[in-house]
């Protein structure tokens, strides 16, 4: 009899990959997924802890799903990602109704897990150890097996290619939630993109925390090549019209790399490279290892390889010990460079991370106050950055709509929504479309009526 599976995602790419592939994994299983929590099997929690609102989220949805399990008493509650590997066993401390605790490398257990439980075999089960899952057969052997996205979306997946991050910026949980740095295979990635784009797919994007020190870290298998050698690899997949990548860290973002954006015709002119602070003394005591100036240098280079090139960028605001100069020469860095967005944060203290014992924090307040300053500015500069495009023809990867109406996105990742005229789009299809409105968070458009 089939069960009914329940998972909500939080956090990042990386979350949303990892919920796909369990929902495969179980679905071999016979779970079902469902949209509701009520009337579920199994309702499973990808959870995320960047940041303490993220993990608040969390123990708020564990606390509404205790009246749930009143009313259910055979429903499971599973929590996975990057608060169970946080805080463990801990979880049930808060919340007793937890069935289920698995750690960002331990997802791969999951059915055995689920299968003592549903018989009874055990009451509880947690599994948070954190060696390196892309050594383990069976959850290779689960990446490159996915089928493709029943979603409306299917046309344009997410790739993993490592995991883990050997950074240790002094404010992040990740090092501790997802372990060291480990690169996978070559020929695992390029086959699970081969299957992708024999399915249908039209855009990848490779996705981890680094993605820049790809293959120089721990690696599975011996490989030699690094990131922009595999970008080249595979660009090359037939089938694909557009590939993307996140996330880079400005201190390993090489020359090689930076060609490639002038070199790989699929290779979308958007880079997502965060750099924390536009102060060298935060930078400093971040532990990012790179400077403003470097990050302009490298920003420079980049415009002068490929002079589209659309930057976007993340910032953390009322970082300990933020001055008010600190903060200004955020403002101006974003000034000199005029990121097309950002994802801008209050700084919070996160468990197990250095800066949490930093003296000096700023009162919420001022933080407050420092994120809508920074935000509107960049809200400023996303609008005159989208009226650059008034007049342009642009090409649009259609995401959704119908005969009246369609959204997509250009290369540069601008939604833009457009009239049909008549003309009908699948999802992942290409338009043309000529740009006569500009927002600061969507662009519109007329098909470009033919020659
Ligand atoms: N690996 C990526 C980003 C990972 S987390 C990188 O190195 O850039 C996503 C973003 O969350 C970070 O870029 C940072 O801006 C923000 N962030 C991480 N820890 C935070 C904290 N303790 N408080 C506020 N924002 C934080
Ligand atoms: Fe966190 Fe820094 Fe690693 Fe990014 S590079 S995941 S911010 S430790
Ligand atoms: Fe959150 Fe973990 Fe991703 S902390 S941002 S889900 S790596």
């Amino acid at each position: 009899m089939s069960k009914n599976l329940y998972i909500k995602t939080f956090g990042c790419q990386m979350n949303e990959r990892d919920s796909e592939i369990i929902e495969q994994l179980l679905a071999q299983e016979g779970y079902v997924p469902t949209d509701s929590a009520v009337g579920a099997d199994v309702v499973l929690i990808n959870t995320c802890s960047i940041r303490e609102k993220a993990e608040q989220k969390v123990f708020s949805l564990l606390g509404q799903l205790r009246e749930e399990k009143a009313s259910n008493p055979n429903l499971l509650i599973g929590v996975t990602g990057c608060v169970a590997q946080q805080e463990g066993e801990h979880i049930r401390e808060r919340m007793p109704h937890v069935d289920l605790i698995v750690g960002t490398q331990q997802i791969y257990r999951l059915p055995e897990m689920l299968d003592r439980l549903t018989q009874r075999v055990s009451a509880r089960e947690i599994a948070t150890d954190l060696e390196a899952s892309f050594a383990i057969p069976p959850f290779q052997k689960l990446l490159i097996n996915a089928p493709p996205s029943p979603t409306p979306h299917g046309f344009r997946r997410f790739v993993t290619i490592m995991q883990g991050c050997n950074n240790y910026c002094s404010y992040c949980v990740v090092p501790g939630t997802r372990g060291r740095e480990i690169s996978r295979p070559v020929a695992d990635i390029v086959e699970e993109v081969e299957i992708l784009a024999s399915q249908g797919v039209k855009e990848i994007t490779l996705l981890g925390q680094n993605v820049n020190s790809y293959g120089l870290t721990n690696k599975v298998a011996e490989t030699e090549v690094g990131f922009a050698q595999l970008l080249r690899q595979v660009a090359a997949i037939k089938g694909l019209r557009r590939l993307r990548f996140t996330t880079s860290h400005p201190k390993d973002l090489s020359e090689p790399l930076m060609r490639c954006f002038a070199e790989i015709d699929i290779l979308c002119p958007h880079f997502h490279l965060p750099v924390q602070s536009g102060s060298n003394a935060v930078l400093e005591r971040m532990h990012r290892k790179y400077t403003v100036e470097s990050y302009l240098d490298k920003v420079t280079k980049l415009r002068q390889l490929q002079p589209d090139i659309a930057l976007a960028t993340d910032i953390i605001v009322g970082f300990p010990g933020e001055t008010e100069a600190d903060f200004q020469a955020t403002l101006d860095l974003l000034r000199t460079v005029r990121f097309h967005g950002s994802f801008s944060f209050k700084y919070s203290d996160r468990p197990h991370t250095r800066s949490a014992d930093f003296t000096d924090k700023i009162p919420e307040e001022i933080k407050s106050r420092r994120l809508q300053e920074y935000q509107t500015l960049q809200d400023e500069i996303s609008l005159e950055r989208n009226s650059e495009s008034m007049g342009r023809e642009v090409e649009v990867m259609v995401e959704s709509g119908d005969h009246a109406a369609y959204r997509g996105r250009t290369p540069v990742n601008q939604v833009v929504h457009f009239a049909a005229d008549g003309q009908s789009f699948a999802p992942g299809d290409l338009a043309r479309v000529v740009i006569d409105q500009a927002g600061k968070h969507s662009l519109k458009g007329r098909l470009r009526s033919e020659p």
